[in-house]
């Protein structure tokens, strides 16, 4: 079994109340009851069941490590489970995110979005577990790559010795399945060149360079991707552990502080800035947006989840959610023209290509 913890943050969307703007709580609470039964048998240390606009998130701690068959398989049941309950309530979207019939030894490529990392837990354990909606994993890129690159939002990149040799960033290409580790520092120019570009590039972990302890880890399956076809958005998840070595907790929420402009607004189909909000608060109204994200705080302690604190909670934040809204009226009035609704490309897996293929016939060649 080994000091280690295993820290999953497993999530899906399985029914929207109303449409696709919240989380019925009779959800919520089968959610919890699936919980609290493997608890008691001793598969899991502690759990809290999260949510963000339509997504729950099953957040878990246990010492079967990560990609474990054991706690995949759970969360695949649970959420079959809580799509029953969305079906007898006709909840919008019952299942959406359940791509495949059966489980199959791992969520991979299933629906199922998870972040997951094992570690020693530190004399004292502060994490904190970013839940978004109507945004897509690579939204998570500029909010790391600030914490843990940039010296004008982490005073201790320069302050605190630890922190000093930098971070290692391990960067998916979502599109080719490929991934590259960049040694920042002194790669930083080499990795904006891909995280640039959040639709395919994202950063999957963090690790400290000086020891290689793992410190971040998101989600980054895309739905889209796997189905072939728009199924909605993929909502992603993020994990950071803080303080004594790594970013203090105010220099992991520093970047939110500005509302920056993300994919997966209305349809998926359209950018909105992301407004950080708290857990009451997250429930995306105004053109099904604009993309919302939560923070939970948590102390561990011997695995078990000491809060949450609802991070966002708080006045320092009203500044960033009263930009979103400028910004969100800005954008709004885009209509349909890009860059507000999302490039060609990028809507190749909605609607659009058969709206494309009926018109074919009548276009002619330009002379
Ligand atoms: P305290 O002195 O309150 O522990 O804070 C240290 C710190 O890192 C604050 O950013
Ligand atoms: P979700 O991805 O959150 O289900 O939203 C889908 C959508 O179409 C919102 O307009
Ligand atoms: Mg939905
Ligand atoms: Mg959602």
């Amino acid at each position: 079994m080994g000091k280690k913890v295993t820290l999953s943050v497993i999530k899906a969307d399985v029914g929207g109340y109303v449409g696709h703007s919240s989380v019925h709580p009779e959800l919520l609470s089968k959610a919890e009851e699936c919980l609290a039964k493997v608890k008691s048998e001793g598969l899991l240390i502690d759990y809290y069941c999260g949510h963000c606009g339509d997504d729950i998130a099953l957040i878990m701690t246990h010492k079967e490590g990560a990609d474990s068959e054991k706690i995949h398989r759970f969360a695949w049941e649970t959420f079959e489970t809580v799509t029953e309950v969305a079906k007898e309530l006709k909840q919008y979207g019952a299942g959406q995110d359940l791509l495949s019939d059966a489980f199959s030894g791992n969520l991979k490529g299933m629906g199922p979005g998870y972040a997951e990392m094992e570690f020693e837990e530190r004399k004292s354990e502060p994490v904190l577990i970013f839940l978004a909606d109507k945004t897509e994993p690579g939204a998570w890129n500029m909010p790391l790559y600030k914490m843990f690159a940039d010296p004008f939002n982490t005073a201790g990149l320069i302050i605190d010795p630890a922190m000093h040799d930098g971070f290692l960033f391990e960067v998916h290409d979502l599109i080719e399945h490929k991934k590259i580790v960049f040694d920042c520092p002194k790669e930083l120019y080499d990795m904006l060149v891909f995280i640039g570009a959040p639709a395919r590039f994202t950063i999957k972990f963090v690790y400290r360079k000086a020891d290689k302890e793992v410190v971040a880890a998101t989600s980054t399956q895309r739905l889209s991707l796997m189905a072939g076809r728009y199924v909605g958005k993929d909502d992603p998840v993020m994990i950071v552990r803080s303080q004594a070595g790594l970013p203090a907790v105010g220099e992991v929420l520093e970047p939110f502080a500005f509302p920056h402009t993300v994919a997966g607004w209305m349809r998926g189909s359209h950018h909105g800035p992301l407004m950080p909000v708290s857990v009451k608060d997250a429930t995306p109204s105004r053109f099904d947006g604009p993309p919302r994200v939560v923070c939970l705080g948590f102390q561990l302690a011997e695995g078990k989840f000491v809060g949450p604190r609802d991070v966002f909670d708080d006045p320092s934040f009203d500044r960033a959610r009263q930009m979103a809204l400028e910004v969100a009226d800005y954008l709004r009035r885009h209509g349909p023209f890009e860059p507000h609704r999302l490039p060609l490309d990028e809507l190749e897996y909605t609607t659009m290509p058969d709206i494309m293929k009926k018109l074919e016939s009548r276009f002619e060649k330009v002379e």
